[in-house]
């Protein structure tokens, strides 16, 4: 059977030069960083090349980024750590967003639970947190305001620019959640001016298991992994060098890259919803309509025109081979309606009954043929069937 993966929010191949960096580097490198002797340096100077050519690639110094295991422990550490520092001084409270990863949100809710205030913002149709919200949302004991760059099912960008500015005029930290944008979208920590950024490599052609955390100078933190030095006494633990290698290298092909895969998936992407809305014009795109990533198409089957259960949606589609999903990566298997697409305002029938591509680097055009026409056959025999 022919299989077509369009689940590149969820996680991307590792590139053969990642997987080439990374084996160089377990073959030849196998040294402990922290190590003094000979074995250990040589670990240690491809850790800080790898660590260097990051924090080239975001505009930051190379001491302000450490590596971490991926998106959600950066995320569960930005919120902890500042926390952790600002709480004594009488700053305790949090602002998040509501379309939020859930590793944010999981870690607002913990930190509720240990005396945090905790403001979740609301998001407009489009998934759009505003200015005006996050004004009315400060108070003298504001410590950190959180919201992602660009979210993970619908791919709306946020403004944070705006928001960074906003919550600097507050006295307040800004963390975001760049781990779909980053090497998709140009971030440049010069011009965000972010405190703390959220990276995670499996989502740009590298390997799963590794991201980063950007901490910029003067950012109240604590680390939140203690137990050794490593990492500038910020993330303690023997570190993954050939994965910081192949991250590194994830990156540099990113940076490369960006602009020519943002062109040919953006085309594929208006293809897929042209061929979709032919068959099915009243189907709804989820996100933003011009400021979303270039890869993510969303679509949301009405109930009152379509009836269709979701998991109908994603089983049928898996049939035919192709990878799709209903809501993000980490929450597709409950069967809870997206908090995303609630969020926006779709009713709970309308958020199930909603598919997300995510279109990579070497999605083709037959792919995205194939993948529609799957899909108007699994919508043909699932329509009107949904369990009322
Ligand atoms: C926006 C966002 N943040 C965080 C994460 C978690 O990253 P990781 O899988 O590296 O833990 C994901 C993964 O789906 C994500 O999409």
């Amino acid at each position: 059977m022919r299989t077509v993966y369009l689940d590149h929010s969820a996680t991307t191949p590792v590139a053969p030069e990642v997987i080439d960096a990374m084996t160089a580097a377990f073959r030849d490198v196998p040294g402990n960083a922290s190590s003094v002797h000979a074995y250990g340096r040589r670990a240690k100077t491809l850790l800080e090349e790898s660590r260097e050519s990051l924090a080239g690639a975001l505009g930051v110094s190379h001491e302000e980024v450490f590596f971490t295991s991926g998106g959600t422990e950066s995320d569960n550490s930005a919120l902890r750590g500042v926390l952790a520092a600002t709480m004594e001084d009488g700053k305790d409270h949090l602002i998040v967003s509501v379309v939020e990863h859930h590793a944010v949100l999981a870690a607002a809710e913990r930190l509720e639970g240990q005396g945090v205030r905790v403001t979740v913002l609301p998001v407009d149709a489009d998934g759009l947190v505003s200015a005006d919200s996050i004004r009315a949302a400060f108070s003298s004991r504001t410590a950190l305001v959180s919201v992602m760059h660009a979210n993970n099912e619908v791919g709306t960008v946020q403004p944070i620019g705006e928001i960074a500015r906003i919550a600097h005029d507050h006295g307040a930290a800004f963390h975001t959640d760049a781990v779909q944008s980053f090497g998709k979208l140009p971030f440049d920590l010069r011009e965000v001016s972010a405190d703390l950024v959220s990276l995670t490599a499996h989502k740009l052609y590298g390997p799963k298991g590794i991201g980063a955390m950007v901490v910029r100078k003067g950012t109240p933190y604590r680390a939140q992994v203690v137990g050794g030095a490593q990492e500038m006494n910020r993330r303690a633990g023997t570190e993954n060098v050939p994965l910081a290698a192949g991250f590194a290298k994830a990156v540099s092909i990113a940076s490369v890259q960006r602009m020519a895969d943002a062109t040919a998936q953006e085309a594929l992407r208006e293809r897929l919803l042209a061929l979709i809305r032919r068959s099915y014009p009243n189907i709804l795109v989820n996100g933003h309509p011009t400021t979303r990533l270039h890869h993510i198409l969303s679509v949301s089957f009405p109930w009152d025109d379509y009836a269709i259960d979701g998991e109908a949606l994603i089983a049928g589609m898996d049939l035919r081979g192709v990878a799709v999903t209903s809501g993000s990566a980490c929450t597709s298997g409950t069967l809870q309606a997206s908090h995303v697409l609630m969020a926006m305002g779709r009713d709970e029938r309308t958020a199930r009954a909603t598919v997300r591509f995510s279109l990579g680097r070497s999605t083709t055009e037959d792919d995205i043929d194939y993948a529609a026409e799957a899909l108007q056959e699994v919508v043909r025999m699932a329509k009107g069937r949904g369990a009322r």
